[in-house]
C-alpha cells in the first residue's frame, strides 16, 4: 500500500500564526505537527510515501525529512497550486498510486491509543474498496459525519451537517483501491468550493463498497487545525509524554522497532541533538534494556504472569 500525507491549504483557520509558515511545520508540543501523521503510515508498514503541500512550502517539508533514507523509508513530494480539496491529492499522485492501493492521511490528524497500530495493520492487510475510521465526538457539525444503523450498517455520509444524524466524525484517515484516481476526477465542486472527501466516500458507499471502522472510547483522535486544538493536541501529547516516558510519534524510534534503521543511525540522531530531550530520549531507546518485541508482548498480553519470555 501506498501513503499520502496532505499537508497543503491555506491554514486560515490558525492564522496569522501560519500567515509566513505552513500550519503543518507548526509544534505541536516537541515535534512538528507532520511527524504524527507520518508516524500513523509508518506504525501501518507504509514505507513507499508521497508529501503533498504548497508550491511555496515544498521546500521546506524537504529540508525537514529529506528522502526519508535516514528512517530506512522513501519520501517523495508533489504539489497542490491550490487548495482544491482533498479528494484532489489522488489525481496529483496518479502515477504515485498506479494499481497500489493508498492510505491517505490528513497533515494535522493526531491518533493515539492502545492497539491502534495492530488494528490500522488489520484494516490494511483485509483491505477492500474504502475504508474510512469513524470517532465519536461532542461537536460533529465539524466534519464529514457517518450514518448507521443498528446493525452498524451505513446509512449516510454527510459533510459538515448543520444536523448532525449522529455523533461519529469520519477522521482523516482514508484506505482506498486505485480506483479512488478516477472516482476523484468525476466529483465536481461542493459550495464551500472544495472537491469533498466525504463525496468520494459517498460513491463507495453507493457501490456498497465502504467500510467503516470505528474507533472506539479508548483512543484519542484530534485535529490540531484551530488554536484550540492545536493547543490541546499539544497538552494532550505533553501529558501523556511527561507520565510514562514513551513519546508519541518519535519517527527515529519508530523505523528503529520497525528494523528499517540500524542502531547506529539512531545513535548518531541521538547525539546529533543531545542537548534536548527530543536527542536524549533518542541516546535512550539505543540504550534500552528491552525489545520492542518486549513491549509488543506486553500490549497484546497486559496481564503479568501471563507474558512469554522476552
Ligand atoms: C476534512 C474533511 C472531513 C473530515 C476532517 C477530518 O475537514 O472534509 O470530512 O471529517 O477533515 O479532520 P476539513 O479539514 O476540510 O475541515
Amino acid at each position: 500500500m501506498k501513503g499520502i500525507i496532505l499537508a497543503g491549504g491555506s491554514g486560515s483557520r490558525l492564522s496569522p500564526t501560519t500567515n509566513s509558515i505552513n500550519k503543518h511545520l507548526l509544534a505541536v508540543f516537541d515535534k512538528p505537527m507532520i511527524y504524527y501523521p507520518l508516524s500513523v503510515l509508518m506504525l501501518g508498514s507504509i514505507k513507499d510515501i508521497m508529501i503533498i503541500s504548497t508550491p511555496c512550502d515544498r521546500p521546506r517539508f524537504e529540508e525537514l525529512l529529506g528522502d526519508g533514507s535516514t528512517l530506512g523509508i522513501s519520501l517523495t513530494y508533489q504539489e497542490q497550486e491550490e487548495p482544491n480539496g482533498i479528494p484532489e491529492a489522488f489525481m496529483i499522485a496518479e502515477d504515485f498510486i498506479g494499481k497500489d492501493n493508498v492510505a491517505l492521511i490528513l497533515g494535522d490528524n493526531i491518533f493515539y491509543g492502545q492497539g491502534f497500530t495492530t488494528m490500522l495493520r488489520n484494516a490494511i492487510k483485509h483491505h477492500q474498496h474504502a475504508t474510512v475510521f469513524g470517532y465519536r465526538v461532542k461537536d460533529p457539525e465539524r466534519f464529514g459525519v457517518v450514518e448507521f444503523d443498528h446493525q452498524q450498517k451505513v446509512l449516510s455520509l454527510e459533510e459538515k451537517p448543520a444536523e448532525p444524524k449522529s455523533d461519529f466524525a469520519v477522521t482523516g484517515l482514508y484506505l482506498y483501491d486505485h480506483r479512488a484516481v478516477d472516482l476523484a476526477r468525476k466529483l465536481r465542486f461542493s459550495n464551500r468550493g472544495e472537491l469533498e472527501i466525504t463525496d468520494l466516500n459517498r460513491e463507495y458507499l453507493k457501490r456498497g463498497q465502504l467500510n467503516v471502522q470505528l474507533l472506539g472510547r479508548g483512543f484519542a483522535w484530534m485535529d490540531a487545525g484551530t488554536h484550540e486544538s492545536l493547543f490541546e493536541a499539544a497538552a494532550f501529547v505533553r501529558n501523556i509524554q511527561q507520565r510514562q516516558g514513551f513519546k508519541l510519534a518519535c519517527l527515529e524510534e519508530i523505523a528503529y522497532y520497525m528494523g528499517y534503521i540500524p542502531k547506529e543511525i539512531l545513535y548518531q540522531k541521538g547525539k546529533s541533538m543531545e542537548k534536548n530531550d527530543y536527542g536524549k530520549y533518542l541516546l535512550e531507546i539505543a540504550n534500552r534494556k528491552h525489545t520492542q518485541q518486549y513491549w509488543e508482548a506486553i500490549d497484546r498480553n497486559p496481564m503479568l504472569g501471563l507474558v512469554e519470555n522476552e
